[in-house]
């Protein structure tokens, strides 16, 4: 589209104002501004116009059944044999969450190049590295793994892995893809500008990695391998165990579409999705759209009725995932604090949220898959996120945590 084009398209929109600085910028800058409209992703329009109830509410919602710890202990041999056969076939492959942007940290850096090191520089990648790597050593073989990354982090992380010599991992063995952008608007739908040349973009959340891997060609490449398997885990967990073959085994012998590694929620309102049935279906609902009601239900014995959170690990069966690539998941309009500049054209850090990000969420897409695996693990061991500078949740929760695993920081 040309100027005058995109000029009408906007009108049309009530975007116009994308176009205020389009005078005083530059050839280039202009160009750009013009492409980057032309390439906006607009589905958050009608996310905005319909936005959809996304707190179960209205729907049946039950607590659902899982493989508790006692239980997977007793048949811990018997799964272990079985995930170790996937692994050591090619058939478990890895994905790793990693486009999110570190806002909570205050830091716009890759989240995993972050050090948490006290005597030796030991960084969040390196440290699942080593996680995986005990796997590598039970099983005699190297798992895939994919990493997805965004435009706005995707040149520093691919170079940061490249200077460490990818932790010691195959090179063969990593491949990196992008997610898409979706833009950021204030609470009124109108799209922020970032620069006078562009306007405000985000990635448009963790529910689009399989298609944004289907567009980088990668899941021809996991065809190849003979993979059928699939873990996908979050940069932020240290303690995240990834291909584990006891999770791998005990989701290929329940027959079921996808494993959920989950722990007891510590409190009602941990920031954890909750593992349920919605209207018989397994599903999980956002820490951020359950109800205050369904959060504090408790069972006669005084256990949490939801208490399922989900730590984001998740394996999946590839060829559900292609069955259900097509189907369209719902957008969440979700509330953030987004840099823009102000009416005098000056650059603006919001101190509160000041408008909404738009984002699909992989919780949707274990929904899709049918049927799920609540698989528990200890908490101690499995999940120390790092979502918060200090207190709950952070790099100094999550470094006692390792120590009390014996890894020396
Ligand atoms: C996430 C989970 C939540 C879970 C919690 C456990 C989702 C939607 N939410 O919540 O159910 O209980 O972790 O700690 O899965 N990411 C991208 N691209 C994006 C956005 C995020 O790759 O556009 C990645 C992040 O880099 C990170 C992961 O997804 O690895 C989680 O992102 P975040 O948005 O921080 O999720 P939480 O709100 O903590």
């Amino acid at each position: 589209m040309n100027f005058e084009q995109t000029k009408k398209f906007l009108q049309d929109k009530g975007q116009e104002g994308l176009l205020q600085y389009y005078d005083v910028l530059n050839g280039e800058q202009q160009q750009k501004l013009l492409s980057a409209v032309g390439d906006m992703d607009w589905s958050f329009e009608d996310a905005l116009k319909n936005p959809e109830d996304l707190s179960g509410v209205g729907s049946v919602i039950e607590p659902i059944d899982g493989l508790k710890i006692p239980q997977i202990q007793e048949q811990k041999e018997g799964f272990f044999t079985v995930g170790k056969e996937a692994v050591q076939k090619g058939k478990v492959a890895a994905v790793l969450l990693a486009g999110g942007q570190g806002t909570r940290l205050g830091s716009d850096a890759p989240k995993g190049a972050y050090n948490i090191g006290e005597t030796k520089p030991l960084y969040i990648f390196e440290q699942q590295i080593n996680n995986l790597l005990e796997v590598v050593k039970s099983c005699g073989a190297y798992v895939p793994l994919y990493i997805m990354t965004s435009e706005k982090n995707h040149e520093e992380t691919v170079q940061f892995w490249k200077e460490h010599h990818y932790f010691s991992y195959p090179e063969s063995e990593i491949a990196f893809f992008k997610q898409e952008m979706s833009p950021a608007t204030d609470f009124n739908g109108k799209i922020y500008l970032e620069e006078r040349y562009l306007p405000a973009l985000s990635p448009n959340g963790n529910g689009g990695w399989f298609s944004s891997l289907r567009k980088a060609g990668l899941d021809k490449d996991m065809q190849k391998r003979g993979v059928e398997w699939i873990n996908i885990y979050a940069v932020d967990n240290v303690l995240q165990r990834i291909a584990d073959p006891v999770f791998v085994g005990a989701t290929i012998l329940s027959k079921v579409n996808c494993g959920a590694k989950v722990v007891c929620k510590n409190r009602p309102e941990e920031k954890v999705g909750v593992l349920c049935l919605q209207d018989g279906k397994p599903s999980v609902i956002e820490y951020y759209e359950l109800t205050e009601e369904m959060a504090n239900q408790r069972e006669k014995d005084g256990s949490l009725s939801y208490c399922y959170g989900v730590i984001l690990n998740y394996l999946f069966r590839l060829q559900t995932l292609n069955e259900i690539a097509d189907t369209k998941i719902p957008v969440h309009i979700v509330k953030k604090k987004i840099p823009h500049l102000d009416e005098n054209g000056q650059k603006v850090t919001p101190e509160t949220e000041n408008g909404y990000k738009f984002e699909t969420l992989v919780v949707d897409l274990v929904r899709h898959t049918g049927s799920v695996l609540p698989f528990e693990v200890e908490r101690e061991k499995e999940f120390a996120p790092i979502k918060n500078k200090t207190g709950i949740d952070s790099v100094e929760s999550a470094r006692e945590l390792l120590k009390k695993n014996g890894v020396e920081l």
